[in-house]
């Protein structure tokens, strides 16, 4: 018997750098571009990828690198912001905090007087409360306050990164556009030294919002997207967690992990973790996962689908509809394609009245995709877990409904 007091796995936080795997090319590219900045030219990053894929522990890794190549990193989250003012408010409380304990520390806090708070309570934590008309003039001033801590905080450090992440709320207003134009446009015309990498992060759809807004600001933009991990990188991510806890895991419980995962992170983190609690002596074995995946499925299916699927289609009759897909995927040998006639034959005539909205709002909705490689009218799920969390639905629907 294995005492366990702690999963490696972090469903739903930013991964741990030692976990981290993967994102080669993607890490190359932003570090050549966070190197430069330090040489004065001022970089700007979007960082572009799906709900869930991995962006903020992307970020957190980069944040780690630049803080080695001697950049004050900071990561900022935005989640809920839809002002100018608090974004930019963040933005300076996070400088900082993270420079709180460190050497240059006086000649910031001297720069922001007395806006600053000094909450002991749990060690140390800081606050930025600047009054209204200081934020509007940090908003304005931008180029010019950011310069000023760059330049106060040399020679320990030799530029800044600032990552602002989950930029979906706030890119909406075109406010946030041009205020992102006009800085970008200052720094050009009024700095020949500006060592400072911005890299914001969102959903792709960002790039329209932008484009929308202010259409000459997405050539300020290096984009770069973040995708499914590879197979290979799942594999030696679940190596390396269950190492990390003195577990073993055998080469054909491994294969079943890699497959269910689908190169899907907060997937992999979901089966990973039901996993190392189902486990009892150590070794990660088949029955293991098969009992894991469904904990998992399960578990994807409250956060995941049901907030995207079963809230979005609250319709009775696209319920019906997924169930009978679900089973007659199961039926045949749970495969993840199917084709269209074949689910139709299945439906009533009500149902196959919208039948093919259905299938365009569960695209929309990133559950299934048409499936290219096959002949028209196939489509198949974008994962295996999808699917079983579907069929857990549908069995569960079945023995409430005896
Ligand atoms: N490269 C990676 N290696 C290992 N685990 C990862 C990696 N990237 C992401 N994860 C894990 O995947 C899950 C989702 O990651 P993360 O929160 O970074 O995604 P995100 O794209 O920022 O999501 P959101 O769109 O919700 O902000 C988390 O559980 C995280 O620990
Ligand atoms: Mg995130």
């Amino acid at each position: 018997m294995v005492i366990k007091d702690r999963s490696p796995f972090t469903p739903g936080n930013p991964v741990p750098v030692e976990l981290f795997v993967g994102r080669t090319t993607q890490l190359e590219e932003i570090l050549k571009n966070v190197k430069q900045a330090r040489t004065g030219k001022q970089e700007n990053i979007f960082l572009a990828g799906e709900r869930g894929i991995g962006k903020s522990s992307f970020a957190k890794f980069v944040c780690n690198m630049a803080c080695k190549e001697r950049l004050l990193s900071v990561h900022v989250f935005l989640g809920q912001v839809t002002s100018l003012d608090e974004m930019v408010r963040r933005i300076f409380e996070e400088l900082i905090k993270v420079s709180n304990t460190q050497s240059w520390y006086e000649k910031i806090s001297d720069y922001f007087r007395d806006k600053i708070q000094q909450i002991d309570l749990f060690g140390v934590a800081v606050s930025f409360n600047p009054s209204k008309e200081e934020t509007r003039e940090l908003v304005n001033k931008f180029d010019e306050a950011i310069a000023n801590i760059a330049e106060k905080i040399k020679p320990e450090k030799s530029g800044l990164f600032i990552v602002l992440d989950d930029i979906d709320t706030i890119s909406r207003t075109p406010d946030f556009a041009n205020w992102y134009k006009s800085f970008v446009d200052k720094v050009a015309t009024h700095f020949d030294y500006f060592p400072i990498c911005i890299m914001l992060i969102g959903l792709p759809e960002f790039r329209d919002n932008l484009s929308k807004n202010q259409p000459s600001l997405m050539r300020v933009f290096r984009v770069v997207e973040i995708e499914k991990l590879q197979d290979p990188e799942v594999r030696d991510f679940f190596s390396r967690a269950f190492k990390k806890v003195n577990i073993e895991v055998e080469e054909s419980a491994m294969s079943i992990m890699v497959k269910y995962s689908s190169g899907l992170p907060t997937i992999m983190h979901e089966i990973g973790d039901a996993i190392f609690w189902i486990d009892t002596d150590g070794i990660v074995k088949v029955d293991d996962v098969v009992n894991g995946v469904f904990v998992a499925a399960g578990n994807i299916g409250k956060k995941y689908l049901d907030p995207l699927v079963y809230r979005a289609i609250r319709s009775e009759k696209y319920r019906s509809i997924l169930r009978k897909l679900g089973e007659s995927q199961l039926s045949k040998s749970p495969d993840l394609r199917f084709k269209k006639t074949d689910i139709v034959a299945k439906l009533t005539p009500e149902e196959k009245g919208v039948f093919d909205n259905f299938l365009r709002k569960m695209g929309e909705l990133g559950v299934i995709i048409a499936d290219k490689e096959s002949e028209r009218g196939t489509y198949k799920f974008i994962n295996d877990i999808y699917l079983v969390s579907i069929l857990m639905e549908s069995l569960e629907h079945r023995s409430k409904a005896k």
